[in-house]
């Protein structure tokens, strides 16, 4: 029986969101790695949710919150890119823009944890939300980097 697609979900939320705090801090090493490790978990997390997870919203008549949604990863990959050119050598600089991402996925999780998935929870059934749960780990996996399949 595949895992429910909520509970998938909250636990990438937990270990994406440590991530940041963790490269939010002054201080932290290998801090360009441990950004790299961090979009990819994420990455592959946000294609993941927009092949399997907001299409579903769409046909389960939750289409407003499915396009907001978009939205909101669309915003966080733009200031992902901004911040992949720029350089780690002022700390006090790339934490700024870090913190500036971190504010705008804890406000996109919020909105999935508080919003979405208990209306996820009223519209469908448990089958449906471990079928979901499957597809949604099989997008993920083809948006991964190949080594980390
Ligand atoms: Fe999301």
């Amino acid at each position: 029986m595949a895992q429910n697609v909520i509970d998938i979900l909250k636990q990438e939320h937990q270990m994406v969101l440590s991530q940041f705090s963790e490269l939010s801090s002054k201080g932290t090493s290998n801090r360009e790695q441990k950004y790299n490790s961090l979009k990819e978990n994420l990455m592959p997390h946000m294609i993941g949710e927009e092949q399997t997870v907001y299409p579903k919203l769409m046909e389960s008549g939750m289409t407003d919150m499915a396009l907001e949604a978009i939205e909101e990863h669309n915003a966080v990959k733009t200031l992902l890119s901004q911040l992949d050119g720029a350089s780690t050598s002022q700390e006090d600089v790339w934490v700024a823009k870090l913190t500036v991402i971190q504010e705008n996925v804890k406000h996109h999780i919020g909105e999935e944890e508080e919003k979405i998935f208990p209306q996820m929870q009223q519209k469908m059934g448990s089958d449906e939300l471990s079928n979901l749960g499957s597809r949604y780990q099989e997008a993920k996996r083809s948006a991964m980097p190949v080594a980390a399949r």
